[in-house]
């Protein structure tokens, strides 16, 4: 069956074709072993980031896996470097990672971001929000989820842009398309210099899960 979503992720609204998304939680007994190449850029981090890294590696092997693929994925600065003919983003929160993925033959770019649900707080709204969306935002029955949404769906476009190599100077330059929100899912556009981006995300509960992916 052609799949949207790699083998342990839940179905997800709006993903491109070809698109794979894989999670890897703590412990990390279980999960894919790190390279040889991936353990040498582990060393070289800050102690607090290392577990971070460590199941983000995981999630991206796993997301390789699918598109039958190896890594290793290394680093470009901060910037996750796939092996060539693959794009990707990763995010960590909380000993959950995520990585989303695809052929480079399938996007150009892509980014993905996981946060704690409503842990933005709402005087944020007016350094990462514009007027229209601080407007939307008044009046969802959940403003703090919402914003926590939009701030996790910036994040995800930033991420995808700095893979097309397009610079965001300020979140709130950035209009996201509130109007494709339906109560339970994200689905709609961004335009970021002129590029489009096919956004996405799921606020649940605990957490919010977003994307944005750049199609050819
Ligand atoms: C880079 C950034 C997006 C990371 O987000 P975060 O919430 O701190 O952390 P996440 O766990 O979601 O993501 C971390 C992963 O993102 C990836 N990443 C880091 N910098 C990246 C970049 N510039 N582009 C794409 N991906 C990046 C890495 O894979 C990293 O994981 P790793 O170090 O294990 O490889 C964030 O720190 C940031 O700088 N955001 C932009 C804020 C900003 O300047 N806004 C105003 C103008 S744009």
């Amino acid at each position: 069956m052609p799949t949207t979503a790699g083998t342990t992720a839940p179905p997800l609204f709006g993903l491109a074709e070809g698109v794979v998304l894989e999670y890897a939680r703590l412990p990390v007994d279980g999960l894919p072993p790190l390279l040889r190449e991936e353990s040498r850029l582990m060393v070289g981090l800050p102690l607090a980031r290392r577990e971070d890294f460590r199941l983000g590696r995981a999630a991206a092997a796993k997301c390789l896996s699918v598109l039958g693929q190896r890594g290793p994925v290394l680093s470009e600065g901060r910037m996750p470097l796939f092996p060539q003919g693959v794009v990707g983003s990763i995010s960590h929160r909380n000993g959950t990672a995520v990585c989303l993925a695809a052929r480079s033959s399938d996007i150009r770019a892509a980014g993905v971001d996981i946060e704690i649900a409503r842990s933005i707080p709402p005087r944020a709204a007016r350094i990462l929000c514009t007027e229209r969306e601080r407007a939307w935002l008044k009046q969802q029955p959940d403003p703090e989820q919402q914003l926590t949404a939009l701030f996790s769906m910036k994040e995800a476009v930033y991420k995808a842009a700095c893979g097309l190599r397009l610079a965001i100077r300020s979140f709130k330059e950035l209009e996201l398309p509130v109007d494709c929100y339906d109560g339970k899912v994200w689905d709609g556009i961004a335009v970021v210099h002129g590029v489009r981006l096919q956004t996405g995300g799921r606020p649940a509960d605990r957490t919010v899960l977003t994307w944005a992916v750049a199609r050819l």
